[in-house]
């Protein structure tokens, strides 16, 4: 029996955040090189987009490329970057069949000219549709988003848009590459690390934090169920009591 059955579809958190870690340690394991496991990262990406919009989830953010990975050795880096635009250009059909918008948030002014083309015809190509929305983190990180927030803050504050005692945390809210979206209820990680690597820190306030060894190639639907069922079992208190809650 699948574990989707033991899923209470009144129940589903609107929005699941993902950091897919552990590419490089897969392919390691079977003797090959990093790119090997993005490259296989990528079927992974089709499976858990595939099972969340079938599950009717409305918001699935993928951390796929931090800030931070832009330090990493050259080749890859290339590697990975083609093996994104390739994709992208690829998946706008089935996009479109399964009606996926496409979103992307993070520092696209790093990005290679030939990527940020893809990725804007992607997200023009994708506007209409009303089914998931898929929020791509690429070049992302969230020290830069919350920095990048203050910044356009005090320039409003400035020019006079705005008076800094009005600034509440919905003005805040406003101001970060996620404002359209809801925070995200639920936030996987795999590969077995127990850290948020710069990863949506503002958003994540209340979130349900799921942890799990199977690195990210294996991670398939059953294990996104496994990870949703886990999330339904916990009590979300946002800092009352447990008592209020029943009440
Ligand atoms: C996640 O896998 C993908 C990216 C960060 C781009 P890693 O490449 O970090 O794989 P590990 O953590 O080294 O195994
Ligand atoms: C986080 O993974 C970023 C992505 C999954 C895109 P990393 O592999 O870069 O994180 P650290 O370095 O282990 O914290
Ligand atoms: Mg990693």
């Amino acid at each position: 029996m699948s574990v989707r059955n033991a899923i209470q579809v009144e129940h589903l958190p609107k929005h699941i955040a993902i950091i897919m870690d552990g590419n490089g340690r897969w392919a390691k394991e079977k003797g090959q090189d990093r790119l090997f496991g993005h490259l296989h990262g990528v079927e992974s990406v089709r499976d858990i987009v595939e099972g969340a919009a079938e599950l009717g989830i409305e918001y699935l953010t993928l951390y796929a490329f931090s800030t931070e990975n832009w330090d990493r050795p050259e080749e890859e880096v290339a590697g990975l970057m083609e093996l994104l635009v390739d994709t992208i250009r690829k998946e706008v059909p089935t996009l479109n069949k399964n009606k996926i918008r496409l979103h992307v948030i993070g520092d696209a002014s790093m990005l290679p000219a030939n990527a940020k083309k893809e990725l804007a015809e992607a997200i023009n190509e994708t506007k209409d549709n009303q089914g998931l929305n898929l929020v791509m983190a690429l070049s992302y990180s969230s020290r830069w988003e919350i920095v990048n927030a203050v910044k356009s803050i005090a320039s409003a504050v400035e020019e006079g848009r705005l008076e800094s005692k009005n600034i509440t945390q919905d003005t805040f809210q406003q101001y970060l590459t996620t404002a359209s979206f809801p925070d995200p209820e639920l936030m996987i990680r795999t590969s077995g690390e127990y850290r948020i690597s710069n990863f949506l820190l503002y958003q994540l306030a209340y979130a349900e934090l799921y942890f799990t060894s199977t690195l990210w190639p294996d991670f398939r639907k059953e294990n996104l169920y496994e990870a949703i069922v886990d999330f339904q079992q916990r009590e979300r208190r946002f800092g009352k009591t447990g008592d209020q809650l029943k009440k």
